[in-house]
């Protein structure tokens, strides 16, 4: 299934629907300060763009075959490829001065290779996820020249890292006529992420980022793939997104703790319930009856997976309904559950949420991602944004020494090849 990516017919990002044409315009720009405008006769740049994603109901569900309501933003990440006359892969970016240039040969014909634990993993990740997929491998003589950019914040729990890879793979797909499905590069997303970068991420964010549409939320059953778009009047209600600013190193050993406990939790409580295949399907009365069974923290968090999961269903059905309000406290719901079962929650993001709950304007709130630092996402009436982006800044000013910064999404029109 050829949606955007397909590498004979991309489908372009036109400029009237993402408002990133003069962003395009100046990344090219610096793609040409950065490697040149000498391609060697080997070929034109092309660029692509991945948006992020919040997420709005179904925390840590994905990795535990529950339902997730995220969204993709037009915020995302900017990719321009030019072709090499040699093997060579070069990779650079514009947040930071380090870049790499790799052999293509040594990394898909050789022994495989291993991170580095630098920003380009993903990258790699991705290539030999392409590589190993491909009929007789890539052809390594092809080389070619990668310059990430854009406007997401990276590691705000706003998945740029499944940006990063989406964005590869569609760039990746088009250069070597691979002809993957979007869930292809989804797929070699997730590849990159769990077995080469070694982040242990459930399925919701390249699934985000890569079935993306204005205007929706994207309902994705986690168990078994399925997926449908549930639509948010644009008319009346806009999603913000308020970053602390605070980024927490430890989020990757946290987060894979998470996963352990769940998978814990589920090998003890599924002897009592046969039926269910994913600590998501668990039912509530088996935890109640056997909580004495797990230790504290793994009871906290089967609770939390268990009652999120009722939620959600409930919130969904909500929102299919138009009932946004009802939508909306579920997300404060699902916020107290994150800080008091989950325990991933901070100061500042308790601040924002508690803030907001007092705020008519906003419907719901709650931390977006993983948690440990990074992003509350809201629901606020259409018009509000302004006063609200005041408020919430000031409120926040005067508990905490960083200051937040507030944007608004109505969606994103998604992952592709940007005409040019
Ligand atoms: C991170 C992971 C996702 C998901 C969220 C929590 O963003 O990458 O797979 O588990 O945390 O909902």
């Amino acid at each position: 299934m050829l949606r955007i990516m397909a590498a004979q017919s991309p489908r372009a990002l036109s400029s009237a629907t993402i408002p990133h044409e003069a962003r395009f315009a100046a990344h090219l720009v610096e793609f040409v300060q950065r490697f040149g405008s000498d391609s060697a006769g080997a070929g034109e740049v092309r660029l692509f763009f991945a948006p992020g994603r919040v997420n709005l109901m179904g925390a840590h569900l994905d990795y535990n075959g529950g339902p997730v309501m995220p969204m993709a933003i037009d915020r995302g990440t900017f990719l321009a490829l030019r072709p090499r006359s040699d093997g060579q892969m070069r990779i650079a970016t514009s947040f930071e001065e380090t870049e790499a240039l790799l052999d293509l040969d040594d990394l898909c014909g050789g022994a495989a290779p291993l991170a580095e634990g630098c920003w380009w993993d993903y990258s790699v990740g991705v290539l030999l996820a392409l590589n190993a997929g491909a009929d007789g491998g890539i052809d390594c003589s092809r080389g070619f020249d990668l310059y990430y950019g854009g406007d997401l914040p990276i590691g705000a729990g706003l998945s740029s890292s499944a940006s990063v890879s989406l964005v590869t793979g569609a760039a990746l797909n088009a250069h070597f006529g691979l002809g993957l499905s979007v869930e292809d590069a989804i797929d070699a997303a997730l590849w990159a992420e769990r077995n080469f970068v070694g982040v242990m991420c459930g399925i919701m964010d390249p699934f985000a980022v890569g079935f993306a549409k204005p205007g929706s939320v994207l309902l994705l059953d986690c168990r078994d793939r399925s997926w449908e778009h549930v639509e948010i009047d644009a008319d009346k209600y806009i999603v913000g997104i308020i970053d602390t600013m605070v980024r927490r190193e430890l989020a990757k050993g946290e987060f894979n703790l998470r996963v352990a406990q769940c998978a814990e939790a589920f090998s003890v409580l599924s002897k009592h319930a046969p039926d269910a295949a994913f600590l998501s399907e668990v039912p509530l009365e088996v935890l109640c009856d056997h909580e004495a069974d797990l230790q504290a923290d793994v009871a906290k968090r089967a609770r939390h997976v268990i009652e999120e999961t009722l939620r959600t269903y409930e919130a969904r059905d909500a929102l299919k309904l138009g009932d946004v309000a009802a939508f909306g406290c579920a997300m404060f719901d699902a916020h107290e559950s994150l800080r008091d079962l989950y325990d991933v929650s901070i100061d500042e993001l308790n601040t924002i949420v508690e803030f907001a709950r007092s705020q008519e304007s906003v419907l719901g709130a709650r931390l977006t991602g993983a948690g440990f630092g990074g992003c509350v996402a809201v629901i606020l009436r259409a018009g509000a944004e302004e006063p609200f982006r005041e408020a919430v800044t000031a409120a926040y000013a005067a508990k905490h020494k960083n200051e937040p910064r507030v944007a608004f999404y109505r969606g994103s029109p998604g992952l592709g090849e940007v005409a040019l």
